[in-house]
C-alpha cells in the first residue's frame, strides 16, 4: 500500500510447513509463509516501510543486505523484535551474549523498518541477523529478495519481464522425515565425530535449492535471459558455469555486481560466487537447439552438489533485448590517493569463551565495543587478510576491490560490491567512501556460522 509518498509492506514471520522436497512437508521459519520470502520491488528514491510482525517462537532481527539506510532500520543484532509472551530481555536469556548492549532497541511483536531507497538500482536481500543465531535462522528460511529499480536501468534494453529471473541459490540438508537438518542444533548429532568441525567450518547441505526448489528445470526461449543470482547459502561457495547438452560452455556476460550495474559488461566462462554475493548475468540461449538443455553446474561441487539447475530451451522466439557496451557511468572511481587512512584487519580462527571462534583482528564480536570509528565522508582503504575462505561484508556502503594479494583484482571483482570473497591465505584491499548516515553499523564474515562464532565487528560513523 502507499501513504504519504511511502510504500508500505507488511511481512509476518511465522512457522510454515512447505513442500520443498516432492511429497514431503518441511517445517520452516518464513516471511509470509514462503521460502524465499516475498520479493519487494522498490523504485530508486521512493522510500518504503516494511512492518515485520514476529509470530515465530524466538526473537528476530531483519537486515536489508546492501541497503543504505539509517542504523535504526539496519537490523543491528541486538535490536530484537520479541515474540508475544517472550520474557522481558532484562531476564536471563540463554546463549545470548550482548543482551546487555546499552544501545539495543528492543520492540515487542512488531517493528517498522524504513528504507529511503536512495541508492543505485540492484538486487538486495533481507535476512535475519540476530546475535549468535543468524546462521540457523537463515537456514530455517528467513531470507527474501528486494529489488531497487529505476528508469535509466530499464531503458538499457537488457532482457526483462519473463526473461529476467532471480535465482536464489541455497544448499540445505534434510533428515529422513524431510525436516531441515542443522547439525549444531541437534543434541544427538552434536556428539557424532566430525559434526562439531563441520559446524565450525560452516554448515553445508547436500541438496541444492534454487528459489526454494531442489535442482529445478526452467523452460526458456532461445533468447537472452538476465539472471539475478544470489548465493543465499550459509557457507557454500559456487563457481558457476553454463554447459549445453553437447558440452559447450555458454558465456556468462556479467552486467552487474552486488551494488548495481558495471560500467561495461564483463564476459566470464565461469563465475565464482561466495555467500551473500549477487551477480547480474546475461546468458544467450539462442545458439542452443530447441529441446536441448543448458545445465548450471557448480565446478566446486561433487556428486549431486555439482548440479545446480537446468534450463530447457523450449522454443524459438524473437529477441529485442541488447547488452549495451556502456551500462552505467556512476560507478565510483575512488583512488588510493583519496584515502584519509589505511586499516588492516585479519580474519582468522582463534579462541573465544574457551572454545573455537572466528575473529577479526584477534577479537570476537562484542556489541559494547566500537572497533572502528570513521568520520562521515572519509575515504578509506581496508586491507583484509584471511586464513581460510571468508566472504567479508560491509553494511551501509558499497566498495571497490583494489587488489588481491598485491596483484590486480580478478575479473569478477569489477564494479561496486558489498561483499568480497577472500580466498584462503589471501589478502585483498578494498576502498570506499563512508557516506550516507552516521551511527553504528557492522562488518563481518558472511559465512553465517563464522559470523555467529564471533567474526563480526562494529563500525561507528561519526
Ligand atoms: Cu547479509 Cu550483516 O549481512
Ligand atoms: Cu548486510
Ligand atoms: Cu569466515
Amino acid at each position: 500500500s502507499t501513504s504519504g509518498g511511502v510504500d508500505r509492506y507488511e511481512i509476518t514471520q511465522r512457522e510454515a510447513a512447505l513442500e520443498i522436497l516432492p511429497g514431503v512437508r518441511t517445517p520452516m521459519w518464513t516471511y509470509n509463509g514462503t521460502f524465499p520470502g516475498p520479493t519487494i520491488e522498490a523504485r530508486r528514491g521512493r522510500p518504503i516501510t516494511v512492518t515485520h510482525r514476529n509470530e515465530l517462537p524466538v526473537p528476530t532481527v531483519v537486515h536489508l543486505h546492501g541497503g543504505r539506510n539509517t542504523p535504526s532500520s539496519d537490523g543491528y543484532p541486538t535490536d530484537l523484535v520479541l515474540p508475544n509472551g517472550w520474557p522481558d530481555p532484562a531476564h536471563t536469556m540463554h546463549g545470548m551474549r550482548g543482551m546487555h548492549d546499552p544501545r539495543a532497541v528492543v520492540t515487542r511483536l512488531t517493528r517498522d523498518y524504513t528504507f529511503p531507497m536512495d541508492q543505485r538500482p540492484t538486487l538486495l536481500w533481507y535476512h535475519d541477523h540476530r546475535m549468535d543465531f543468524t546462521a540457523p535462522a537463515i537456514w530455517r528460511g528467513l531470507a527474501g529478495l528486494q529489488f531497487v529499480r529505476d528508469d535509466a536501468e530499464e531503458s538499457l534494453g537488457l532482457p526483462a519481464g519473463r526473461r529476467e529471473l532471480p535465482l536464489v541459490i541455497a544448499d540445505r540438508a534434510f533428515d529422513d522425515h524431510g525436516h531441515l537438518h542443522y547439525p549444531a542444533l541437534d543434541p544427538t548429532l552434536r556428539k557424532q565425530p566430525g559434526v562439531r568441525e563441520a559446524y565450525v567450518a560452516g554448515v553445508l547441505g547436500d541438496v541444492i535449492l534454487v528459489n526454494g526448489a531442489p535442482w529445478p528445470m526452467h523452460e526458456v526461449d532461445a533468447a537472452r535471459y538476465r539472471l539475478r543470482i544470489l548465493n543465499a547459502s550459509n557457507a557454500r561457495h559456487y563457481e558457476l558455469e553454463a554447459v549445453t547438452d553437447d558440452g559447450r560452455r555458454l558465456d556468462l556476460v556479467q552486467v552487474g555486481a552486488d551494488q548495481g550495474l558495471l560500467a561495461a559488461p564483463a564476459t566470464h566462462r565461469s563465475l565464482p560466487i561466495a555467500p551473500a554475493e549477487r551477480y547480474d548475468v546475461v546468458i544467450d540461449f539462442s545458439s542452443v537447439p530447441v529441446g536441448n538443455r543448458v545445465r548450471i553446474v557448480n565446478r566446486l561441487g561433487s556428486g549431486r552438489t555439482r548440479d545446480v539447475m537446468a534450463f530447457r530451451v523450449a522454443r524459438k522466439a524473437a529477441d529485442g533485448s541488447r547488452i549495451p557496451r556502456v551500462l552505467s557511468n556512476d560507478v565510483p572511481a575512488w583512488r588510493r590517493s583519496d584515502a584519509a587512512r589505511v586499516r588492516d584487519f585479519s580474519f582468522r580462527a582463534g579462541r573465544m569463551h574457551g572454545g573455537h571462534g572466528w575473529l577479526i583482528g584477534g577479537r570476537p564480536f562484542d556489541p559494547a565495543r566500537t572497533d572502528v570509528t570513521v568520520p562521515l565522508g572519509d575515504v578509506e582503504v581496508w586491507r583484509l587478510i584471511a586464513d581460510v575462505h571468508h566472504p567479508v561484508h560491509l553494511h551501509l556502503v558499497g566498495f571497490r576491490v583494489l587488489s588481491r594479494s598485491g596483484k590486480q583484482p580478478l575479473p569478477h571483482d569489477a564494479g561496486l560490491k558489498d561483499t568480497v570473497s577472500l580466498r584462503p591465505g589471501e589478502s585483498a584491499e578494498i576502498i570506499t567512501r563512508f557516506d550516507g548516515y552516521r551511527g553504528r553499523y557492522l562488518f563481518h564474515c558472511h559465512n553465517a556460522e563464522h559470523e555467529d562464532m564471533g567474526m563480526m565487528a562494529n563500525l561507528e560513523i561519526i
